[in-house]
């Protein structure tokens, strides 16, 4: 249960504020009580979203609106001198784009090495900018999006896939290293949600993408339930106490039970699960080792 008060006193980094998830994981953190800096391109739809939220202000509650392309090196290099002197207890790595479709050798280079800008450089820097003041304040909570490619081969998307997945295990690794300051690292697979992103892949069309990906992806954009809400709830759940304990995780805002999992803490900390593993004969009841 999600109270109207869990992430008051917090400050909250979300980049890709200006629409898709980003916006409704902005919304949502307001009414709990957060305030917010929000990062995107797009000025307008940033103060679109400013002047829906500043209407109903709890007491305490600000709000600061930061256009930045995080596509170049010298608006990223602005964007962490920035923020490195503020509070920020909660970073939420959302901005992201689809990159090149079609096949890895065809694929226009500039635009491949744009997209692992975007979705993996951009995200380590900020997570960069905001740890030293979090180990000062011996507080933080990190939130990194994953999607389609991080866990499995995606075809035709090869610069989303390996940003994303480069961007899990950064994760796992940097959980390592601030857990002892009481920072927790983790990784959401928000499941398909109608977005431009999705919107995105229709348009590309059936030759372009593949005909597995096509149906997939036309499945989802016709399912009512591929919706924001669960991603943008398990964001929250991440960023609260009441996620407390749980680190270097990869969770499926769909498929994991992640609402129960406070319960499963200490399980969690001792095991691999939700994270990135090389699998091996005997994970699939095969014995290939005669010394076995
Ligand atoms: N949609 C899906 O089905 C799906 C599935 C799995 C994972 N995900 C992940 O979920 C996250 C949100 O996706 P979404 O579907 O909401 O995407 P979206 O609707 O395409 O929105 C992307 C957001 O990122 C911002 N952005 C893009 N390029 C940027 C840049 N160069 N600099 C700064 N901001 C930039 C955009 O704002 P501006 O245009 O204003 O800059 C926008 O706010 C992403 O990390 C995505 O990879 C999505």
């Amino acid at each position: 249960m999600m109270t109207s008060s869990l992430l008051q006193d917090k400050t909250a980094l979300i980049t890709g504020a200006s629409r898709g998830l980003g916006l409704y994981i902005a919304k949502r953190f307001w009414e709990l009580g957060s305030s917010l800096i929000l990062v995107a391109r797009n000025k307008h739809k940033l103060e679109l979203c400013y002047e829906e939220l500043s209407a109903s202000t709890k007491s305490q509650q600000s709000i600061q609106l930061i256009s930045s392309n995080l596509g170049e090196n010298h608006a990223i290099s602005q964007l962490t001198q920035q923020i490195s002197h503020k509070k920020i207890d909660i970073l939420v790595n959302n901005a992201a784009i689809q990159g090149p479709i079609g096949n890895s050798w065809e694929n226009n280079w500039s635009e491949w090495e744009q997209t692992l800008q975007v979705d993996l450089f951009a995200p380590i820097a900020l997570c960069r900018a905001v740890i030293p003041g979090m180990i000062q304040r011996q507080y933080g909570k990190i939130i990194n999006l994953s999607g389609g490619g991080a866990t499995n081969a995606r075809p035709k998307f090869s610069a989303y896939a390996v940003s994303k997945a480069g961007l899990v295990r950064f994760s796992e690794t940097l959980a390592e290293e601030v857990n002892p300051f009481n920072i927790s690292v983790n990784c959401i697979a928000p499941g398909a949600m109608n977005t431009d992103m999705l919107r995105e892949i229709v348009a590309a069309g059936k030759d372009k993408v593949g005909e597995r990906e096509y149906t997939q992806v036309t499945k989802k954009i016709a399912d009512e339930n591929s919706g924001m809400q669960q991603a943008t709830e398990l964001c929250a759940f991440l960023a609260s106490p009441q996620s407390d304990g749980i680190t270097g995780k990869l969770i499926h805002a769909v498929w994991d039970p992640w609402k129960n999992l406070a319960e499963y803490v200490e399980e969690l900390k001792a095991s691999d699960i939700y994270t990135l593993r090389r699998i091996v004969p005997q994970d699939r009841g095969k014995n290939w080792d005669p010394l076995l």
